[in-house]
C-alpha cells in the first residue's frame, strides 16, 4: 500500500534527533500533510535511527568527531538535505547548536521544541531545571530557530501544572503528552495558514 506520507505535492521535512524520538514518532503518526522524507541524527545508537526505518523514512547519521569542524558537519547534513530536496527542518531533541551554515541555508524554516515555558528555563534541561526551581506551571514551546540557545520567535505555547506531590519523571511525562499533541498540532496550523 502506498505510504500515504510520501506524496511529492507535500512539503519535505527533515526531522533531527539525538535521542528517543517519541516526538518524531508523534509526527510521523499525526498524518500530517507532510513527506518526511529525512531523520538526521548525531547519535548513531539513538532510538530514533530505529523508529524512523520502522517507518520505512531514510536516516543520516553523521558524527562531529568524524567532521573536520562544525562548519563540514553542517555542510555534509546540508548536501543530504539538498538531495532530498527538504523545505524545512524540525527540531526534536537535537541535542546541537544550529550554526550559520544551516541557518541561512533555511531561514525561518527550523521549528524547535522546548520542554518549558520559554524564555523560562531555556537550555539543556528545561524539565530538571523547572522541577529544581519549585514552579507550579512549566510548559512547552515551538519555536523558530535562530543562532541563540532556546531564543527564537516563539510560534505556540502551552502551559503544563507542576504538582507539589511530583516527582520528575510525573512532571517530564506530563510535558511529554502535551510535546506529542502539540508539536504536530503547530506544525499542522503553520501549513494550513501557508507559513511554511
Ligand atoms: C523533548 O522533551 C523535547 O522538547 C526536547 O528534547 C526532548 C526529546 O524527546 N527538545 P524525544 O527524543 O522526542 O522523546
Amino acid at each position: 500500500m502506498a505510504n500515504p506520507l510520501k506524496s511529492s505535492t507535500r512539503p519535505n521535512v527533515a526531522v533531527f534527533a539525538s535521542g528517543n524520538g517519541s516526538n518524531f514518532e508523534a509526527i510521523a503518526r499525526a498524518n500530517l500533510p507532510i513527506n518526511l522524507a529525512l531523520v538526521v541524527s548525531d547519535k548513531p545508537q539513538a532510538k530514533v535511527i530505529e523508529r524512523a526505518h520502522h517507518h520505512q523514512i531514510k536516516t543520516f547519521v553523521l558524527e562531529l568527531k568524524n567532521c573536520l569542524d562544525k562548519t563540514d558537519y553542517e555542510t555534509q547534513i546540508l548536501n543530504q538535505l539538498k538531495q532530498h530536496n527538504i523545505d524545512f527542518i524540525l527540531l526534536a531533541g537535537y541535542m546541537k547548536i544550529i550554526h550559520p551554515t544551516l541557518l541561512e541555508a533555511y531561514p525561518q524554516k527550523i521549528i524547535n521544541i522546548h520542554p518549558a515555558y520559554l524564555p523560562h528555563f531555556p537550555g539543556k534541561d528545561g524539565i530538571g531545571d523547572a522541577f529544581k526551581a519549585g514552579v507550579s506551571e512549566t510548559g512547552v514551546t515551538i519555536h523558530y530557530v535562530d543562532e541563540g540557545v532556546d531564543t527564537g520567535q516563539i510560534i505556540a505555547q502551552q502551559k503544563v501544572p507542576r504538582y507539589q506531590t511530583d516527582q520528575l519523571e510525573d512532571l517530564a511525562n506530563r510535558i511529554h503528552k502535551v510535546e506529542h499533541q502539540l508539536y504536530p498540532e503547530t506544525i499542522r496550523n503553520l501549513i494550513e495558514k501557508g507559513e511554511l
